[in-house]
């Protein structure tokens, strides 16, 4: 791991959930890693951890990755770092209708999946390939895989790191970087709190990151999860019209009536 994605990794959202699980592993496996989020105490709670388990490396940056030339901010707060591995999962949800959502916290979530996302890769990209070595994680979500209702915006910015991401991973196959998309489908973090979502079967954070590092090299895509599995196949496979009947008849029952 640390030959082929070394010595750092810089993981976005690792104050929480799916990024917590990937800093985690990814120390165990002898990475140092940057965490980054906002909640900075969460950060130097996770950094102490990964000092006395594992004596690899930390370092903290807290910055909010859905403000403006956020991206350019923390490919400067690295610049003095071999960056090996990006784990791009920072992301939020909120799921209900468009037309009852904020209309500033649209652009807020479009900064924070795509341009932070796409910014960042642009970034640490030239290193990776100057060194022809290094990998970047796109974590999207078996979201992106349909038009998402009650999710719509939401499943659109991962609908894009997802196509984005596929495309780019074949675009540096020969260039010695590793690009792979993660789809995660419900899993128990942060997230149903935040986005107010009432799920109630999920994946668990392990096996989204071991499914993940798993892949990492060998898959351009990486669906954790049997029932994820279907849901892609169902989206390659159905007419779109009854695709559509059955995602908006799960999407509806995740959510709050107040919202629909
Ligand atoms: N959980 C699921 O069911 C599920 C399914 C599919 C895909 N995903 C994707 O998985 C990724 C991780 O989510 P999670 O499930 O682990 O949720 P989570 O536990 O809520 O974690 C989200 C992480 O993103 C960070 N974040 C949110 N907004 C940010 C901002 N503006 N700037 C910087 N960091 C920010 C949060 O940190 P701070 O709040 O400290 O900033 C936190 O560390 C997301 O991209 C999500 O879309 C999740």
């Amino acid at each position: 791991m640390n030959e082929r994605y070394g010595p750092w990794a810089l993981v976005t959202g690792a104050s929480s959930g799916i990024g917590r699980g990937f800093a985690l592993a990814l120390a165990e496996r002898g990475l140092s890693v940057v965490l980054v989020a906002r909640r900075r105490a969460l950060l130097e709670e996770l950094a102490g951890e990964i000092a006395a388990r594992f004596r690899t490396r930390t370092r903290v940056v807290d910055m909010d990755l859905a403000a403006p030339g956020a991206a350019a901010a923390l490919a400067a707060a690295v610049s003095d770092l071999e960056i090996g591995l990006l784990v791009a999962n920072a992301g939020t949800g909120w799921i209900g209708r468009f037309d009852l959502q904020e209309p500033q916290t649209h652009s807020q979530m479009i900064r924070l999946h795509c341009e932070s996302t796409v910014e960042l890769t642009a970034r640490l990209l030239p290193q990776m390939k100057a060194r022809r070595r290094g990998g970047v994680v796109i974590v999207s979500s078996a979201g992106g895989l349909v038009p998402l209702p009650y999710y719509a915006l939401y499943g659109a910015t991962k609908a894009l790191l997802l196509n984005w991401g596929e495309a780019l991973a074949f675009e540096m196959k020969d260039c010695g970087v590793d690009v792979m998309v993660v789809a995660p489908g419900d899993t128990k973090t942060g997230f149903q709190e935040v986005a107010g979502e009432m799920s109630s079967r999920w994946s668990s954070v392990d096996e989204v990151v071991s499914a993940s590092l798993e892949g990492l090299g060998r898959k351009t895509l990486v669906v954790p999860g049997l029932e994820n599995k279907l849901s892609l196949l169902a989206a390659r496979l159905l007419p779109r019209s009854l695709l559509m009947r059955v995602v908006e008849k799960r999407q509806r029952a995740q959510t709050p009536r107040e919202r629909r």
